[in-house]
């Protein structure tokens, strides 16, 4: 869990987020080991703006990587950053049994995605399974 929460805030370092100057990074797990990565990446159109946790998974489901244990996410020292609205739906589409994994710096908090996104909406709902 140490290397995993390390790995998201090297990734931090990459976050490109002049608008907000909130930088955050996450690194997945996957169930093989491996660790992908991602940090927020902001636009001159805020709206644009994607979440680190985002880039980790559209990163790790484009190199046919689908299998995900846990993701860490680390933002400013001091405080614990849960993922957004739109992060925990999509984490849910690709990953509904992931752990979240939050570091302030000095502490860690566990959740599992379940606990932050109750009653989710999934493909159950369009009637496709
Ligand atoms: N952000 C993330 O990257 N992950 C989160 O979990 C919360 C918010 C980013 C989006 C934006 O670049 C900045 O933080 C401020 O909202």
């Amino acid at each position: 869990m140490e290397k995993l929460i390390k790995a998201a805030r090297e990734a931090r370092k990459f976050a490109r987020a002049r608008y907000s100057n909130f930088q955050v990074g996450a690194a997945l797990l996957t169930r093989d080991g491996q660790i992908i990565t991602g940090s927020n990446v902001e636009s001159s159109s805020y709206g644009l703006t994607i979440c680190a946790e985002r880039v980790a998974l559209t990163k790790a489901l484009s190199e046919g990587i689908d299998q995900f244990e846990a993701i860490a996410i680390v933002a400013k020292d001091g405080s614990f950053t849960p993922p957004c609205g739109a992060c925990r739906q999509l984490l849910y589409d690709y990953a509904p049994d992931i752990e979240i994994i939050l570091s302030n710096g000095k502490e860690t908090q566990k959740y599992k995605l379940k606990e932050l996104l109750p009653h989710a909406f999934d493909e159950s709902n369009l009637g496709e399974k």
